[in-house]
C-alpha cells in the first residue's frame, strides 16, 4: 500500500489507551505499594501530564489497562466529595478549583488486564472500547515536553496521510537493546516508511538507531494482528510484533517527532523529568535554577 497525501476520509482520533498494569520495577522501593503512574513530576502525578497531553490534544476519553493495586488512578481524575467539601468550608477557593479541575478533565474508562501478557495483550483489552476508530496508544512512562505536543504531532502526520504513525528518536547504539527499533525508507523529512520493527536487538545486530518512543497512533486493523500473535519467549504479546505485521499488509508511517523525552520509569528519568520540568515553572524555575547553579560551582570548585 502507498502512503500518499491526502487519503480519503478518515474518523477522527477521540480515544486514547493508556496501559498502567505495570510494576514499575525500576523504582523499586517505591513503587511496592505505590502505582508508578502516580509519582509526582513536580506537584502533578506524572499520569496527569500524559492525560492533559491527550486533552489538548483533542482526545475525548482515555482507557486505562489496569492491575492490581492501581485504583488510585482512577481515583485521582474521580470527584472527591469529602475533600471538596473540607476545602470549600475552610475557604480554600484555589485549592478546590485545581481539585474540581481533574475530575472534570476527561472521560475515563479502566479495564483491569488480568495476566501480564504484555504491551501487545494491554492495547487488545481495549478492542471493545474502541470499536473500529483509529485512536492513540501512549506509554505514560514516555513524558515528552514540546509545543505541540508529541500526540498533537502524531494526530497531525495521520491527518495528513490516513495511516497510522508511530514517533521515533534516534538513540545511541549502546541504548537500542531498550527499545522497539525501525527499519524502513526515509520519505520526507522526518517521515519514514517502516518495513519492519524488532523488539530490542543487540547493539551490533540492530538494524538501526531509529528506536519508537511510546506514542502510537493506530488504525482498529491492529487488533487483527495482535489477536494473532503468540506470546514470545518470554510469555509476552508484544505490540512490536502486531505493529510490523501491520507495516508489511497494510502500511506504518515513522515519525520523528520533536521534544526532549523522559523515561520516567527510570531513576535517572525521574529526576531530569522532575528537574526539566520546575525549570519550566515561574513559580519554581529561577529558584531552581539558581541551586542547580550553586551546585555546579561547588562541584567545579571541588574539580
Ligand atoms: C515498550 C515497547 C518498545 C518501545 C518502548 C518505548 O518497551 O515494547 O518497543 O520502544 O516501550 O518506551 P518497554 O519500555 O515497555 O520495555
Amino acid at each position: 500500500m502507498q502512503i500518499r497525501k491526502n487519503t480519503p476520509n478518515h474518523k477522527p482520533v477521540r480515544k486514547a489507551v493508556i496501559p498502567v498494569a505495570g510494576l514499575g520495577t525500576r523504582l523499586l522501593p517505591i513503587t511496592k505499594s505505590v502505582p508508578k503512574e502516580l509519582l509526582p513530576v513536580v506537584d502533578v502525578p506524572a499520569i496527569q501530564v500524559v492525560v492533559e497531553e491527550c486533552v489538548n490534544a483533542g482526545i475525548e476519553e482515555v482507557i486505562f489497562i489496569t492491575g492490581r493495586g492501581k485504583g488510585g488512578i482512577e481515583d485521582h481524575f474521580d470527584f472527591n466529595f469529602e475533600l471538596e467539601k473540607i476545602l470549600e468550608d475552610r475557604g480554600k477557593f484555589e485549592e478546590l478549583s485545581r481539585v474540581r479541575s481533574i475530575s472534570k478533565l476527561i472521560r475515563t474508562i479502566a479495564i483491569r488486564q488480568k495476566r501480564p501478557l504484555g504491551l501487545g495483550h494491554a492495547v487488545l483489552c481495549a478492542r471493545d472500547v474502541i470499536e473500529d476508530e483509529p485512536f492513540m496508544v501512549v506509554l505514560p512512562d514516555d513524558l515528552i515536553g514540546s509545543e505541540p505536543s508529541v500526540t498533537k504531532q502524531l494526530i497531525e502526520v495521520y491527518e495528513k496521510y490516513g495511516q497510522g504513525v508511530v514517533s521515533l528518536m534516534p538513540v545511541p547504539e549502546e541504548e537500542v537493546s531498550r527499545y522497539g527499533i525501525v527499519t524502513g525508507e526515509n520519505w520526507a523529512p522526518s517521515l519514514h516508511r517502516v518495513r519492519t520493527i524488532v523488539e530490542k536487538p543487540e547493539p551490533g545486530i540492530s538494524p538501526s538507531n531509529l528506536a519508537v518512543i511510546g506514542r502510537y497512533l493506530l488504525p482498529s486493523h491492529i487488533f487483527e494482528y495482535l489477536e494473532e500473535l503468540e506470546p514470545d519467549e518470554s510469555g509476552e504479546i508484544q505490540l512490536t510484533d502486531g505493529l510490523s505485521r501491520l507495516a508489511k499488509e497494510r502500511a506504518l508511517v515513522g515519525y520523528e517527532f520533536t521534544g526532549r523525552r523522559h523515561d520516567i520509569g527510570d531513576k535517572l528519568g525521574f529526576l531530569t523529568a522532575n528537574i526539566s520540568y520546575a525549570l519550566g515553572r515561574e513559580d519554581l524555575g529561577p529558584k531552581v535554577l539558581a541551586y542547580l547553579r550553586k551546585k555546579v560551582a561547588e562541584a567545579d570548585g571541588d574539580g
